[in-house]
């Protein structure tokens, strides 16, 4: 059974979506899955796992969310990371995207392999953007 690990951080309930639609796509092809907000998240949840979803809006000025996320995301740089499968995700509003790209240049620079890249939504997911994550947790969950 795969173990996919998905963690976000999700202040007005965007991002969070958009991680519970990917735990959702990969649990109902038989994965084993963690689905938690990055506050009850540990980086061993992360280490144990072989598919790793991370989600965090756009904030501050195009930074990861700075009081949880970054510190976790600076935690997981210090590990050996390299060959596990990864997925960033998160919503944004008025923004291009960076934060996104700079945050998947970190984190293949650690050797990880991204299953798919440029996951963001602007603002709310609707329904149709959801069923694209839920496909692609069910991708998560046989890869
Ligand atoms: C303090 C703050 C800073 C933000 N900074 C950005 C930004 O730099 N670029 C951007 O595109 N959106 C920015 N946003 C918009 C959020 O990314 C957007 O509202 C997103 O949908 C929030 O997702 P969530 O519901 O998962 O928290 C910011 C929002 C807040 C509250």
């Amino acid at each position: 059974m795969k173990k996919v690990c998905v963690i976000y951080w999700s202040g007005t309930g965007n991002t969070q979506s958009m991680a519970e639609a990917l735990a959702e796509g990969a649990k109902s092809k038989g994965a084993s899955v963690k689905l938690l907000n990055v506050s009850d998240a540990v980086k061993e949840d992360v280490l144990e796992a072989e598919v790793i979803a991370l989600g965090c809006p756009s904030m501050g000025s195009e930074n990861l969310e700075e009081s949880e996320m970054e510190p976790f995301v600076e935690e997981l740089e210090g590990e050996d990371l390299s060959g596990k499968h990864f997925v960033l995700f998160g919503s944004y509003d008025w923004g291009d995207g960076q934060w996104m790209q700079e945050w998947e240049e970190r984190m293949t620079n650690k050797g990880v392999k991204l299953v798919e890249s440029g996951l963001i939504v602007q603002n709310t997911p609707e329904e149709d953007e959801l069923e694209k994550y839920k496909t692609l947790g069910n991708k998560l969950a046989t890869i």
